[in-house]
């Protein structure tokens, strides 16, 4: 956000279909908080589910509206915050196109999970056009909306460092106001020629490399000068950080700090290891998977004492349970007082007390999809206004303004 105005929250999800646990705790429950506190806008990526499952196009639209829907049903709120679908705000494209003329290839290549990702999906090619500048149509998704707070995963705070950089690249590309510079550059002949041209190497590093290293030299520089008056030197602090017009702000990433929420087996709940709880499982599917979660190998009978530490069950008890019943799995699994099943009767009753509502609410969503389309239409005319909004900024400056 522009200064002095209040911060506004945008984060995006892959379409990946109904969300279990693992998201609730995660991502959904710091969303149901966040847009009480802030304006907040939490759409649908679906061109980023495009860059890798491309050869996947039938699964996206069940996958959108059954996300959505979720959303919904664990309390996401369109009076309290914009719902939308990316590809219907095709000004993200735009600035897509237009970010990518500024954008050095080696920013992208160096995202750590462009060759992570190709690594891990090796069956399919990840060569692409689209692949490579995923994290740049990232990029356009949050500068479109001048957003201050991007919660995302730890494996998505490189993406928002490097939408920090775009933005300060294109800031000091275009942002900038003629009266400013001739003033700025006068100031820098103020400091003499070896200082002078010290300081402008370094702001280049800076603003066009995003080298935060030289931005310290060249304050700790500034500092030294002795020439110049107190007006410069408060004049090439600025022009130091682009020293324009701030067309594009920089976003800060909002880290999701999760419960550890692990799946039915102890590792990350995903749905490709097949141990997730949905949101709107059966309750005597909840109960089932409960039922059959592995526990300490060590019990292998009744009499055996064991370990909650090695226990993934003990995992949910942290995240469900309170001390009493803390107290009473630790001495009852390590003395062998209780078997594994009354162990895990808690944790049923927790999870199938939380998951009631939320099936509830999915299930009468479903009854009436127009409602849930309503919420998106118009969720995707208000995320448009704002888009279009910055797109007369950005297409002015970058000399496209005619019409
Ligand atoms: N890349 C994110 C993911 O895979 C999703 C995403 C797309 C996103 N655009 C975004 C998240 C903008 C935050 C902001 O999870
Ligand atoms: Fe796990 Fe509870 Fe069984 Fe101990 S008693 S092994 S914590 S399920």
């Amino acid at each position: 956000m522009l200064p002095g105005q209040p911060q506004r929250v945008l984060s995006g999800m892959r379409p990946t279909g109904r969300l279990h646990l693992g998201h609730y705790h995660g991502v959904l429950k710091s969303w149901l908080r966040l847009q009480t506190e802030y304006e907040c806008l939490f759409f649908v990526a679906d061109w980023h589910a495009l860059t890798t499952h491309y050869d996947e196009p039938h699964v996206i639209e069940e996958n959108v509206w059954d996300m959505v829907m979720d959303w919904l049903a664990v309390g996401v709120d369109p009076a309290n915050a914009i719902l939308f679908i990316q590809s219907r705000v095709p000004q993200h494209a735009e600035l897509h196109v237009l970010l990518s003329m500024i954008t050095p290839l080696s920013w992208l290549e160096r995202v750590p999970t462009y060759k992570d990702q190709q690594l891990r999906l090796k069956d399919k090619d990840l060569s692409t056009y689209g692949f490579l500048g995923y994290p740049l149509l990232q990029s356009a998704d949050i500068l479109i909306y001048r957003a201050g707070l991007v919660p995302v995963g730890e494996d998505q705070v490189a993406h928002v460092e490097v939408t920090r950089e775009v933005a300060r690249r294109f800031n000091y590309l275009y942002g900038r106001e003629a009266d400013y510079e001739q003033v700025a550059e006068s100031a820098i002949g103020k400091m003499g020629k070896k200082a002078g041209k010290l300081y402008r190497e370094l702001r280049t590093a800076y603003l066009e490399r995003g080298d935060g290293g030289a931005l310290e030299t060249a304050r700790a520089l500034l500092d030294k000068q002795k020439n110049i008056t107190l007006g410069d030197r408060e004049r090439l602090f600025g022009y130091l950080e682009g020293g324009g017009r701030m067309i594009l702000s920089e976003p800060n990433a909002l880290l999701t700090t999760s419960p550890k929420m692990p799946g039915l087996d102890g590792q990350k709940m995903s749905k490709s290891y097949n141990n997730v709880i949905g949101l709107r499982d059966a309750p005597d599917e909840v109960t089932r998977k409960i039922r059959t979660m592995p526990t300490d190998p060590a019990r292998v009978h009744r009499a055996d004492p064991g370990d909650p530490d090695k226990c993934p069950v003990w995992q949910f008890h942290l995240v469900y349970s309170g001390d009493e019943v803390q107290q009473w799995v630790q001495q009852g699994c390590r003395s062998a007082a209780i078997g594994c099943l009354e162990c895990k009767q808690p944790v049923i009753d927790a999870v199938l007390a939380e998951l009631k509502p939320i099936r509830e609410r999915a299930e009468a969503l479903a009854e009436d999809s127009t409602l849930v389309k309503n919420i998106i239409s118009d969720g995707c005319r208000k995320a448009r206004d704002i888009a279009e909004d910055t797109m007369t900024d950005v297409r002015r400056s970058m000399g496209l303004g005619y019409s």
